[in-house]
């Protein structure tokens, strides 16, 4: 309804009144009741004080007063759309996943992209990781992949995310730097992390400054499961490449567009979507087996590395596209919890020990950020296949059981039961090992694959490269800090190694680090 002059009212100090008439709904208060003047509070004489008894004024201050929610504790800055996901090439023969079997089928999806470090109020440009979160709304259940525009990450163990978000985020004292990569405490934690170093290659690398959202590759990163009728499983790495291909600004241009508009990349989404001119990702696969996987020198339960294209080629076997925009930020962007433990039969896990982290990470959080144990009946978060238990109460519970029964088994052939053939089993996998917290062997190698990223780059992007790294650690003031950044670099390229020295002006290049074991105990002086 568009609301025309014939319903303003001017009021005795020239007031602009709109007022319900014709199509124009009556404005109520929460509890339905017809609200008569929405301008002034109830006073005891036109200049008295305000009435407590003006319930309609109470409500509005009230909700008013709770509309914030705490943000993310990371990728609070985010941007969401809705679309679809179509299958285009059946793994029908190595997974019970129907959005992964049924060609043709289209499933909505629900994708939000995001910064990881910066608050929700920063801006766009940041040199950050982007998040790549994908809610396919199957007929199984929802299927989140949670992914990143980068195919590895900093850390090897989900007990050292606390550490290493602390350290990426504001410093406590000062509350700042915004940007992740320029201060004293990343690159502390990060040089004494050695497991970081090939994230740090990608992060100081063009990846981490997308041109927009819709340039970019998503990954799952870890290595997941397929799971088969049988219960055999292969293995299966997830892609996203993007239809319009991948395009990066360089830095120069990325503070530029941060200065004039920091809001570049969602508004880049919504004009795109709203004009008609859709984002379209593939989804490819990496399968392999064991047999395969033991081949490798790194372990492939290792999230910082990755499997090279090269040698297991991507299977492109669906389509994404965004072709809605939401109708309410709030409601669908910030409230959009999504887990890496919603899966669907046919899917399942490795024993990733960053992915095992995060399958209790994000339900922990959201239960917190979204107010109790009822966020997914908010409409993006549930389901849109049927959906039944006996789960009841807590805060805000809209679906709770219908009658006698809220529980199983019952006599009273009421309310749903488990259905062996049909529902979700993980794979059989034989686990037999001492209690331990050792990493395996083959997690000790944090420098090779940084090497093949370095080198896979083209001249102009090493040097983009290299000009990060010295760009970053210039706002880092502690000069052994920066020096131990220069040792580890000196195990990737040597050449970069210098030319970041030299870009620092470091008095002496020192000593490259030892051959890594986490956590290194013998750093260079
Ligand atoms: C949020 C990706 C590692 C904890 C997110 C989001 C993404 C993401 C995309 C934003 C979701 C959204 O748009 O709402 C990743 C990737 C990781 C990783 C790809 C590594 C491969 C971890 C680890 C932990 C963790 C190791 C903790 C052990 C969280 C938390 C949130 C989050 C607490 C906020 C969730 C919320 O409030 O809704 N992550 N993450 N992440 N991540 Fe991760």
């Amino acid at each position: 309804v568009t609301i025309d002059d014939q319903t303003i009212q001017r009021g005795p100090q020239g007031a602009t009144h709109q007022v319900a008439e014709g199509d124009i709904p009556t404005l109520t208060t929460q509890q339905g009741t017809p609200v008569a003047d929405d301008q002034n509070t109830y006073k005891a004489g036109a200049r008295g004080p305000t009435l407590l008894e003006d319930f309609h004024f109470r409500e509005k201050i009230f909700h008013f007063d709770h509309e914030r929610i705490p943000e993310r504790v990371v990728h609070a800055r985010g941007y969401g759309a809705h679309g679809f996901f179509e299958l285009t090439d059946s793994l029908g023969d190595l997974t019970t996943a129907s959005v992964l079997s049924k060609v043709g089928e289209r499933v909505p999806a629900f994708v939000r992209f995001s910064t990881v470090a910066g608050n929700k109020g920063s801006f766009d440009l940041a040199r950050d990781v982007r998040g790549f979160a994908v809610k396919l709304y199957t007929e199984q259940g929802n299927w989140d992949l949670v992914g990143n525009n980068i195919p590895v990450f900093f850390i090897q163990d989900a007990i050292k995310f606390p550490d290493m978000v602390h350290a990426v985020k504001e410093e406590p004292d000062r509350g700042f730097p915004q940007a992740q990569s320029a201060h004293d405490n990343f690159w502390d934690f990060a040089s004494l992390s050695p497991e970081t170093v090939h994230m740090l290659l990608w992060i100081m690398s063009d990846r981490a400054i997308p041109r927009s959202f819709r340039f970019m590759e998503g990954f799952g990163v870890h290595s997941f499961r397929l799971i088969d009728a049988q219960g055999k499983s292969t293995y299966v790495k997830f892609h996203w490449k993007p239809k319009q291909g991948l395009q990066s600004v360089v830095w120069n241009e990325a503070l530029k567009i941060n200065g004039a508009d920091p809001d570049f990349h969602r508004r880049d989404l919504w004009d795109a979507i709203t004009s008609g001119n859709y984002p379209e990702w593939e989804l490819g696969v990496q399968l392999f087996d064991d047999e395969f996987a033991d081949k490798f020198d790194f372990d492939i339960l290792d999230a910082t590395k990755l499997i090279p294209e090269e040698i297991l080629p991507i299977r492109r076997i669906g389509r994404l596209v965004l072709d809605r925009v939401v109708d309410n930020f709030f409601a669908e962007t910030e409230q959009v919890a999504f887990c890496t433990q919603n899966v669907v039969p046919g899917i399942g896990f490795t024993n990733d020990p960053l992915l095992q982290g995060r399958n209790f990470s994000y339900l922990d959080t959201q239960t917190k950020r979204l107010g109790g144990p009822n966020f997914t009946h908010i409409p993006i978060n549930a389901p849109k296949c049927p959906f039944h238990n006996f789960q009841q109460d807590g805060h805000m519970a809209m679906h709770n059981p219908k009658g006698r029964a809220n529980y199983e088994p019952n006599s009273w052939g009421a309310g749903p039961r488990e259905n062996p053939k049909t529902g979700y089993n993980a794979n059989a996998e034989q686990i037999d090992g001492p209690k331990t917290r050792e990493r395996g062997e083959r997690f000790a190698d944090h420098y090779s694959q940084a090497r093949q990223f370095f080198i896979s780059q083209t001249q102009p992007e090493q040097t983009h490269i290299k000009n990060a790294f010295v760009f970053e650690l210039s706002k880092c003031e502690n000069p052994a800090i920066r020096s131990r950044v220069v040792s580890h670099l000196l195990n990737v390229d040597e050449t970069l190694a210098k030319g970041v020295a030299e870009g620092l002006r470091l008095e002496k290049l020192p000593q490259a680090a030892p051959p890594a074991r986490t956590p290194i105990t013998n750093l260079p002086p």
